[in-house]
């Protein structure tokens, strides 16, 4: 959408995302738990690494990543108001994300809900290609797919 305008999370962007995370999982199983909260998100603007997507002063998307002691990333979540989505904000957003970690040579992974096909035909677009399958990763009926995205080499 060329509307759409992308940048880095502000302290004062919190609340808004973290209302945009409570009404974002309604189509996905296990809704209930999925969202995080209003606290976790103001240390995420300010201290991890959180993109948002803006139709004009609209809030319409987010994506997070953060660093693990590992030394690799998480991008933890993704996620596109309901009447925005299927429009390229999801991509967007993934765009910028990994332009920044890809600037910083990082190793990303994620999880997924293996039913999310959305997610999933996202992920695999931007070469989140190896995949391990966590049986219960969450409660004992919720698997997820660990998918990881190589750093760049020569970074
Ligand atoms: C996953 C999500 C972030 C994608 O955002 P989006 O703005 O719709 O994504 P895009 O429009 O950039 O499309 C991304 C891919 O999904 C595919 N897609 C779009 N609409 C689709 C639909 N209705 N059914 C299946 N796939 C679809 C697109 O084809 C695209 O793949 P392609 O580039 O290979 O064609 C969004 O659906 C969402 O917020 N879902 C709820 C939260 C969630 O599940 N987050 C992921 C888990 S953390």
């Amino acid at each position: 959408m060329s509307d759409v305008t992308y940048r880095r999370a502000r302290p004062g962007d919190f609340l808004e995302i973290a209302a945009l995370d409570r009404g974002a999982w309604r189509q996905n199983a296990d809704a209930t738990f999925v969202p995080d909260g209003e606290h976790v998100w103001r240390l995420w603007v300010e201290h991890a690494l959180t993109f948002v997507a803006c139709q004009g002063s609209e809030l319409v998307g987010a994506v997070l990543a953060f660093p693990c002691l590992a030394g690799s990333w998480c991008l933890h979540k993704v996620m596109v108001q309901e009447v925005f989505r299927g429009r390229g904000i999801g991509s967007g957003l993934f765009r910028v994300l990994l332009a920044e970690l890809d600037d910083r040579g990082a190793e990303v992974f994620l999880t997924v809900d293996p039913a999310n096909q959305r997610a999933r035909r996202l992920y695999e677009g931007f070469g989140f290609a190896e995949s391990v399958f966590v049986s219960g990763f969450y409660r004992p009926e919720e698997d997820r797919l660990v998918l990881s995205r190589r750093a760049l080499s020569g970074t």
